[in-house]
């Protein structure tokens, strides 16, 4: 291969282009990542010291390639994982151990190729992306060099770590990666299920992306069945459904589900052909649900109500005393006995929703089956002991999304064992919750703005193989 034909081996980035370096979802990526052994069946082993928040590499062992392409088909925070060629602080000591095993190299020999050179906390000029690509050339590889569709695609991944106390990135990478790209992750998920391009949504529809994590979190699978008590617009339904899991939902305030004419939770199901995955939804107040004693549900997944804004309420007077219970008439009816009688609601407390939605998982829950929910917290105030506690259930992960002051944190939880009459949540600092439900309310405006922001970012996590 002459000099000429290697210049044409890297990826299109001009100098002024930053390799993309947005983390966000830090604390999401090992917790889909344990999803993703469960649901696909995968061993992996990896040094929990070594995973570092701020930085997108991992290094995983997983005994064959067809696994490892299994393990990350539906991960929404993992981007590609590689064969782990070679690794080491310096060049030399990537080019030491990618010339140790010769063996590897020939079944590329003829196959159309093309190389990527990044580095994540830095920039890297095209000279220099060429000049670290040439170096590689004792590959020897024959094949056409194709930058759309190659056979067999390179990556050199230098890491020059994101200190946010340092004026800018150091000048040599804390380490380098150097592999053979064996499989991406489904990150196109996030833009088919874009707010933007969804038909119906509404003012607490759940971002794409944490949509998909969760339900990845909920181990959704063809054959489970996922229920979410707090339905809204849906959009944990369509998500699990996704993922082959048939879905069901509720809400006390039908018109979140009705929608309006041709936009509703239906049409959503329509626009991505979800019909038979997504079973049904109904309308009830999930503090008087009409389900039977049985264990039917594979997961909960769920966005509660906390706060006015996010529609928190159930059946009920506020002030039952203060004026006598006699039916009243509208037009010689009983308000009741009316088809437009729309119940009397009273607030739901943070703390009474928590309780009330471990409960129910421990009782609906089959054993094994996930609690999935967001649970929102003031930065500065919240600990651990803030999460609600069941003696059925286990915390499988607890996840924290930052928005400064403000934080909301993915809660999963697992059933490990049946749920006895009599045993309930214990909710410790339930005083704590419920005035921070009425803080929360009034800051909902400002969760949601920031949200929006974060949806640009790009998360990278390359797990890079080993061993194979
Ligand atoms: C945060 S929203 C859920 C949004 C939903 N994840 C979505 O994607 O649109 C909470 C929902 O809980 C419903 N809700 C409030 N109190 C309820 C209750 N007691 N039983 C059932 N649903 C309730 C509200 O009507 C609201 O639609």
């Amino acid at each position: 291969m002459n000099k000429e034909d290697k210049s044409r081996h890297f990826d299109g980035r001009t100098d002024k282009e930053a390799i993309p370096i947005f983390i966000t979802h830090e604390e999401f990526r090992l917790p889909e990542l344990e999803s993703l052994t469960k649901i696909e069946h995968v061993k992996i082993s990896y040094n929990k010291e070594e995973y570092r928040k701020n930085c997108p590499f991992l290094v995983v062992e997983i005994d064959s390639e067809k696994e490892a392409t299994r393990l990350i088909k539906r991960a929404i925070l993992i981007r590609n994982i590689y064969e782990l060629w070679g690794m080491g602080k310096t060049y030399e000591e990537v080019h030491t151990q990618v010339k140790s095993k010769p063996e590897r190299w020939p079944p590329y020999d003829y196959k159309s190729f093309k190389f990527i050179v990044s580095a994540f906390g830095s920039t890297c000029s095209s000279d220099y992306q060429v000049k670290i690509i040439n170096s590689f050339a004792y590959l020897g590889f024959k094949g056409d060099i194709d930058l759309k569709n190659p056979e067999v695609q390179f990556g050199v991944l230098e890491d020059y770590g994101l200190d946010p106390y340092l004026p800018g990135p150091p000048p040599e990478p804390y380490m380098i990666y150097f592999g053979r790209s064996i499989a991406s992750g489904n990150r196109d998920l996030i833009q088919t299920y874009n707010l933007k391009k969804r038909r119906y949504i509404g003012n607490t529809s759940m971002d794409a992306e944490l949509s998909l994590i969760m339900a990845n979190q909920a181990l959704a699978a063809p054959g489970k069945l996922i229920y979410d008590p707090f339905v809204g617009t849906g959009s944990f339904l369509l998500t699990c459904a996704q993922f082959g899991a048939f879905t069901m939902g509720s809400d006390i305030d039908g018109r979140q589900i009705r929608g309006q004419t041709n936009r509703s939770i239906k049409s959503n199901v329509e626009q991505y052909n979800l019909n038979g995955k997504v079973l049904d939804t109904l309308v009830f107040d999930i503090c008087h649900h009409p389900f039977r004693d049985n264990l039917w549900f594979d997961a909960i997944v769920t966005d509660p109500p906390y706060g006015v804004r996010a529609g928190a309420k159930t059946l009920g007077r506020k002030e039952p005393f203060k004026r006598p219970l006699t039916p009243k008439l509208i037009d010689g009816i009983p308000a009741h006995k009316r088809e437009d009688y729309y119940p009397p609601t009273k607030p739901y407390e943070m703390s009474e929703v928590l309780s009330d939605l471990l409960d129910f998982a421990a009782r609906f829950l089959v054993v094994g089956g996930r609690l999935v929910y967001w649970l929102p917290t003031v930065v500065d105030e919240y600990s651990n002991s803030d999460l609600p506690e069941h003696p059925s259930m286990k915390l499988v992960s607890n996840s924290e999304q930052n928005f400064g002051q403000w934080a909301r944190r993915l809660v999963t939880m697992e059933k490990f064992k049946e749920n006895i009459i009599g045993e309930h949540a214990n909710v410790l600092n339930a005083k704590g919750l419920d005035n921070l439900s009425f803080v929360y309310h009034r800051k909902d405006d400002v969760i949601k703005e920031k949200q929006s922001g974060f949806k640009l970012n790009l998360n990278l996590i390359s797990c890079i193989l080993k061993n194979l």
